[in-house]
């Protein structure tokens, strides 16, 4: 080990002692540099990116409805967050709607709302789901519908996100 280390000081003749502090003085700021070109270069696109994610979020609300186009106990088919996902929003009062994903989470049948029993039904397999959150009430789905986030804004009512309830 010994005769290693004095056989790496010998080759290393160019070396100068005195200056190697300064080296590496020089050699940090360079390596910080270089370090700190390389974040700003890595980390352009996700800034980028989190930009898009705004005007995403944006772009994803979705106009449905007027408010006047539905009538207090009615419903009113529409698609979102695209066009294959069917979709339904109810209007339970003067001011309270609700949006679900109509797709059955047992085999994917479309899901209604059945106005005179207050619940959503599938008619396949008599699945029923709570028109207030899109909870299972009854029959063989065992996850409730996912349920799409509105925003009204001078009478027009807008789809603007979607989430999937936990039971
Ligand atoms: S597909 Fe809806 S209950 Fe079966």
């Amino acid at each position: 080990m010994r005769k290693t280390e004095e056989f790496l000081r010998k080759i290393a003749f160019n070396i100068r002692r005195d200056r190697e502090l300064d080296l590496n003085r020089r050699g940090f700021i360079a390596s910080t540099l270089s370090l700190m070109g390389v974040f700003f270069v890595s980390s352009t696109p996700l800034i980028a990116l989190s930009g898009n994610r705004e005007e995403e979020a944006h772009e994803s609300e979705v106009f449905i409805a007027n408010t006047d186009d539905i009538k207090i106990g009615e419903s009113f088919g529409f698609s979102y967050p695209d066009e294959n996902d069917p979709a339904l929003v109810i209007r339970l009062s003067e001011n309270e709607y609700r949006a679900y994903n109509i797709k059955c989470t047992h085999l994917m049948c479309p899901v209604f709302w059945e106005p005179e029993e207050g619940h959503l039904e599938c008619p396949c397999h008599h699945g029923f789901f709570n028109v207030d959150d899109g909870s299972v009430i009854a029959g063989p789905p065992q996850r409730a519908l996912p349920s799409i986030d509105l925003k009204i804004k001078n009478n027009k009512i807008y789809a603007v996100g979607i989430s999937q309830a936990q039971h």
